[in-house]
């Protein structure tokens, strides 16, 4: 039965004793091929400390809870394979610049709030339709890449502009703008706009790329910005965007 050590970041800032930020190794057994960083943490939890804390849900990559920073990278625990890593040693810690909870578990509160902040639905104007409103192949093909967003809020953790004090939206709650002002059924482009054109939304970005390269289901936050940016010129000059 094969094994590999696990170093991960530890922390209870609501711990009097040990608020301090430390690092514990513990060696991990199992067998086969197929082990994930996530079920090394639960082996984890299960022989060594109980109070080891991480979020997961759907254990498949796509409820984004188990965004951290394993090995030097943002990734999924849940879809990362140790044997994948080629590595004797996983480094597991929180995703950074964000305000940490308990040990693997960060604050999202901000993230979500940004999220619904450019309200992420389809907004309609019209009556509404008798029967299901259908896109043509080609228009659904526009939103094929924003709709992978599983809100892991790795490009988020990873984007200089959103360190700093000035409450950028980011570029997961920008790819959700994006998502619904290149969806053929949307109407809503007037009212969000106002959300994402200024300082706080599209201009803070300065095309670092950092979050194309974070992003675990390789979504390109910045390509959705970018074109953000050229549809508000447009809306300007032409009326409208799409
Ligand atoms: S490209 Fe824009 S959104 Fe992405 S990391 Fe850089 S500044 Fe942030
Ligand atoms: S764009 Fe990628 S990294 Fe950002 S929240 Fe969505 S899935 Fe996660
Ligand atoms: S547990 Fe849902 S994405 Fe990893």
């Amino acid at each position: 039965m094969p094994d590999i050590k696990f170093r991960v970041k530890r922390q209870d800032p609501g711990d009097k004793k040990n608020p301090e930020a430390h690092w514990e190794e513990y060696i991990v057994h199992y067998e086969g091929d197929n082990l994930t960083v996530l079920e090394g943490l639960f082996y984890i939890q299960e022989k060594y400390d109980g109070g080891l804390s991480f979020r997961y849900c759907c254990r498949a990559s796509i409820c984004g809870s188990c965004g951290m920073y394993i090995n030097g990278a943002y990734r999924l625990a849940c879809q990362t394979n140790v044997k994948h890593l080629d590595t004797d040693l996983i480094t597991v810690a929180p995703m950074p610049h964000l305000p940490l909870v308990k040990d693997l578990v960060v604050d999202m509160d901000e993230f979500f709030a940004k999220y619904e902040y450019i309200m992420p639905w389809l907004i309609r104007h019209s009556s509404d339709p008798e029967k299901e409103l259908i896109q043509s192949p080609k228009e659904r093909k526009k939103i094929d890449m924003p709709v992978d967003c599983i809100l892991c809020g790795c490009c988020y953790s990873s984007c200089p502009s959103a360190w700093g004090e000035d409450n950028y939206l980011g570029p997961a709650a920008l790819l959700k703008a994006h998502r619904f002002e290149v969806d053929s059924r949307d109407e809503g482009g007037k009212e969000r706009i106002a959300r994402w054109n200024n300082e706080r939304g599209v201009y803070r970005c300065h095309t670092i790329m950092n979050c194309v390269e974070a992003c675990p289901k390789e979504l390109n936050p910045t390509e959705g910005i970018q074109w953000l940016k050229r549809a508000a010129v447009r809306r300007k000059l032409l009326g409208k965007a799409k």
